[in-house]
């Protein structure tokens, strides 16, 4: 099914309002040409800062800036047409104060034409999600594994198995709710967790890795269809395959090459296609 039939950009509001309704279907997105191909299918799509591993090679995405971020959102801004497209604040760039995550959010904003923003952090970042919204900037909330948070997590594990890490968890989406952000990423924790936290607030979970509990689901389009392989998660489902397609391109090309089938006359200028044989 595609979103054909919506007039121009799904709004905040109606994302909002999908909350135990309909469920949403969010990819990431961080290049114009596979925006486009995104955009007829998804609700909404992130400019994600997993473009530091998946397109930079990074280890983590602690070394991304927001030059980055709005070179990339504004490739996918350009290329979509339906989707609403939320660009991630970078590490460093909006932790300090209210005062710095809107300069951040602001730019953002203003340079890609995206209509959203996320952060991550839960209690620690109402304050900001409240001064964000009380002056115009949507804010995606991002709680449970908060990969910007690597060096003091120690790594990538399931959260909300221990009970006071669980008890956190909700705390921190509670309070992303109530200071006015308009949904919430949950990622990597436990169902019971999840499911808990999409009860009590009032705005969409967005589950990645939180089981379908939630109000929608977000995956990393490169592991969605093969394309990122350095490391795939539990709750990755890959539904294509396009990394094993591109090297068999590849090495077909190559070999044509190698054996001057390469190009051909229809692929030339000024080269007569020899006559059709009789
Ligand atoms: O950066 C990202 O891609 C994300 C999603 C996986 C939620 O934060």
């Amino acid at each position: 099914m595609t979103n054909s039939k919506r007039k121009g950009r799904i709004t905040v509001p109606q994302i909002r309002a999908r909350k135990g309704a309909e469920p949403i279907a969010c990819l990431t997105a961080y290049t114009a040409p596979v925006a486009q191909h995104l955009d007829p299918y998804l609700d909404l799509l992130l400019v994600g800062d997993s473009l530091a591993m998946v397109v930079y090679g990074m280890d983590s995405t602690v070394g991304v800036t927001v030059d980055m971020m709005v070179a990339h959102g504004r490739a996918v801004v350009r290329a979509t047409k339906q989707a609403l497209i939320v660009v991630d604040l970078p590490f460093g760039s909006y932790q300090e104060s209210p005062q710095q995550a809107f300069r951040t959010a602001a730019r953002v904003m203003a340079e890609t034409g995206c209509q959203a923003v996320k952060l991550e952090g839960g209690r620690e970042m109402a304050e900001s999600v409240r001064f964000l919204t009380e002056r115009g900037v949507p804010v995606f909330g991002h709680v449970g594994l908060m990969p910007q948070s690597v060096n003091t997590a120690g790594g990538f594990r399931a959260h909300g198995r221990r009970d006071e890490e669980a008890r956190r968890i909700v705390a921190d989406a509670e309070a992303i709710a109530e200071a006015g952000a308009f949904a919430v990423v949950i990622e990597g924790t436990v169902e019971p967790v999840a499911r808990e936290i999409t009860e009590k607030i009032a705005i969409p979970t967005i589950g990645i890795g939180a089981s379908p509990v939630c109000d929608g689901q977000i995956l990393v389009t490169d592991d969605l269809v093969g394309m990122f392989t350095d490391f795939t998660p539990k709750f990755v489902k890959r539904y294509a395959d396009l990394g094993s397609e591109m090297q068999r391109a590849a090495q077909a090309f190559a070999d044509d090459v190698r054996k001057r089938r390469f190009p051909e006359p229809a692929q030339c200028f000024g080269v007569k296609a020899p006559a059709a044989a009789e």
